[in-house]
């Protein structure tokens, strides 16, 4: 099997659905931008020699559907000969879409490739346009398809993690985020055109396009005492509450992978090779274990060990998950190495995108911070986990 090479992986801000920067925005707009800014970052690359577009959106319909992979290459511009498809494993589609293309390089079925990840949770919301559950196994296993959030209060009940820890554990997100967007450690984003639409004196809406450069869900002002005031969100006397759970967010990612031979001919550095990558399932009804069983899978494949890993991605579905799977897997011993700019309680978690966002951060974390190797993970609707291994490039 040959290498797959990731030679550029970026990311648009995160903003919040309905009330952030990029409501507004088309999801396949967003995409088509990222798709370019991440041709745009390798030297020498022309978007005709990319082989194929692989894009993950846990919800592909409405305004995202159509194909958003096809249509968002269509929309940057790349040629006809470049094609495109959508895949959707919820909140790992990013991250399956960027496995998918790094899979087709190693095999030698394409020489580059990109994968990425989008979702609009304004134009598309949790859930999709009209849920339809299977009538009949919703009856027989109604728990089957429990909302993300009751997931998260069967994990805090079932496995002692209080609302003081999970409240904990949101503020140091919030922290982590701001001093890193104070920082500007986010080296990932690329500020991405956005559009608004502001009503004119005579009632008329008119279209403006601005730039924007940063997360806008994370709340510097946060504090353990505000989180403690939040009432649940999911069941009446539960301890999830909007303070720590991921929010729901627009946004994109991209992330562009080779074969060794078109490294050396386009004469890039590469950044990370992505060595191997996992699914696992589990129950449903605590979907969001997924990553205390996918970790040890992909550490058994990698013959690695816990202590091997020098960063950590570890997508903050909901802090009592977080939690769970952290005092499980034996990360509590590592927190410096975990999510050290902030997770999805202050960035967001634009499902579908996740995956991509992730690995872009994941990356220039390491590259930031010359670290070998990198996980990174998440939970997965209807009962899954997902992890990937990156090891980083001399
Ligand atoms: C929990 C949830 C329903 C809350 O939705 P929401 O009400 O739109 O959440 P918001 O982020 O707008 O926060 C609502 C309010 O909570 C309060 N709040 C949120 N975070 C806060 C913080 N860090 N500190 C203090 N107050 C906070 C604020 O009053 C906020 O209102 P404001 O934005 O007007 O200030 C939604 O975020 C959700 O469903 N999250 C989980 C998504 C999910 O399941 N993803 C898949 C996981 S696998």
């Amino acid at each position: 099997m040959r290498d797959a090479y990731i030679v550029s992986s970026v990311r648009t801000p995160g903003c919040r659905r309905n009330k952030g920067a990029l409501k507004d925005t088309l999801p396949d707009e967003l995409m088509a931008f990222i798709l370019g800014a991440a041709v745009d970052k390798v030297p020498g690359l022309e978007k005709g020699a990319v082989d194929d577009l692989m894009v993950g959106c846990s919800f592909p319909e409405g305004e995202q559907g159509f194909d958003v992979g096809r249509t968002a290459g269509q929309i940057a511009g790349f040629p006809l000969e470049v094609s495109g498809a959508t895949v959707s494993r919820f909140c790992a589609s990013g991250l399956e879409a960027i496995a998918l293309s790094a899979m087709r390089v190693m095999t030698g079925w394409s020489e580059i490739a990109i994968g990425g990840g989008v979702e609009s949770m304004t134009y598309v919301t949790m859930g999709g346009n009209q849920p339809r559950p299977n009538p009949d196994f919703a009856t027989e296993h109604p728990e089957f398809y429990a909302s993300m959030g009751i997931t998260a209060e069967n994990v805090a009940r079932r496995y002692d993690i209080s609302r003081e820890s999970q409240d904990e554990f949101a503020c140091a997100s919030h922290m982590k985020a701001a001093s890193a967007r104070e920082e500007n450690r986010f080296t990932e984003i690329v500020p991405t055109p956005a559009v608004r639409y502001v009503q004119q004196p005579d009632g008329r809406n008119k279209k403006e396009t601005f730039i924007q450069a940063v997360d806008d869900g994370i709340r510097p002002d946060t504090t353990i005492e505000g989180l403690a005031k939040l009432r649940p969100a999911f069941a009446l006397n539960g301890t999830v509450t909007a303070g720590n759970s991921s929010q729901t967010t627009d946004g994109a990612a991209a992330t562009v992978i080779m074969s060794e031979n078109r490294v050396k001919e386009l004469g890039v550095k590469p950044i990370a090779k992505l060595k191997y990558y996992t699914t696992v399932g589990c129950r449903s009804d605590e979907m969001v274990v997924g990553p205390r069983y996918a970790v040890p899978k992909l550490l058994k494949l990698a013959g690695l060990s816990i202590e091997d890993i020098g960063l950590w991605e570890l997508n903050e579905a909901f802090a009592s998950q977080s939690l769970y799977c952290l005092r499980e897997l034996g990360l509590v011993d590592y927190m410096d190495r975990v999510n050290i700019n902030g997770g999805a309680i202050a960035l967001g978690h634009p499902l579908g995108c996740s995956g991509a966002k992730l690995c872009a951060t994941l990356l220039a974390n390491m590259q930031a911070k010359g670290v070998r190797y990198g996980v990174e993970t998440m939970c997965t609707a209807f009962g899954m986990g997902a992890a990937a291994l990156f090891e980083l490039c001399d």
